[in-house]
């Protein structure tokens, strides 16, 4: 993985057809999407669950571009091995999870991935402030984790922040959370370069109409690069 600030669309795999993931992956990937993103929810961090990590590893047969794994679990820590084991290229943890995020991505790079540190909405920018130096990726939750669909929270001015932080660092700013058309600008304008984007991409869409796919990550990745 080579690093740039060039936008990227993460579609999240959370608004495809669970029954039916490995075409929904090649759909996305044909259509344009620049990474895969991977919600993983265990019921306890946030109130919903997904799937784990043989799921994972079924994923990352069919994933040729990036799997951006994201974890709201916790603790983080027992399943680090697991989910690197399972193919991830990227593993983002929450600070919120548990006491100990420094040592989270420091396990995590260790396991040969690259770390994410996630944000919830209440978590400001300057938490990450000390942990830049084992972080790859800073992940801005743009609705309180747990379901797709939901209303964006203006974390514009977080994102600003955390780009006054990251400085030059070769660090990317993910947005995870109510992206599409309407808000991507306003967070690519603040500095993100990752956008994670589940029902705007996957509406209207299916894997035997994976034009419509297509069609929205296009018309996503134009607002945010106007
Ligand atoms: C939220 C997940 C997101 C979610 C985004 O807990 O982490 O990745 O799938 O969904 P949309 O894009 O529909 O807000
Ligand atoms: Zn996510």
């Amino acid at each position: 993985m080579t690093f740039d600030r060039s936008i990227k669309i993460a579609p999240s795999i959370l608004s495809a057809d669970f029954a039916d993931f490995g075409r929904e992956i090649q759909a996305i990937e044909a259509e344009g999407a620049d990474w895969v993103h991977v919600d993983v929810m265990d019921g306890h961090f946030v109130p919903n669950i997904t799937f784990g990590p043989p799921a994972v590893a079924a994923f990352r047969k069919h994933v040729k571009t990036v799997m951006d794994v994201h974890l709201m679990i916790a603790p983080v820590d027992p399943y680090i091995e697991a989910f690197a084991d399972a193919g991830s290229d990227i593993i983002t943890a929450h600070i919120e999870a548990g006491p100990h995020i420094h040592r989270t991505l420091q396990a995590i790079r260790g396991a040969g991935c690259k770390a994410g540190v996630a944000l919830n909405p209440g978590t400001p920018a300057d938490a990450v402030a000390e942990l830049l130096d084992v972080a790859d990726l800073v992940c801005v939750m743009g609705v309180n984790p747990g379901f797709g669909g939901q209303k964006f929270i203006d974390i514009t001015g977080k994102v600003r922040r955390l780009r006054e932080l990251i400085g030059d660092r070769p660090i990317h700013i993910e947005i995870d959370g109510g992206v599409d058309q309407t808000t991507a600008p306003l967070v690519a304008d603040a500095g993100a370069d990752v956008l994670v984007a589940g029902s705007a991409v996957f509406r209207g869409g299916s894997v035997e109409k994976p034009g419509v796919y297509g069609d929205n990550i296009r018309v996503i990745r134009a607002a945010a690069e106007a």
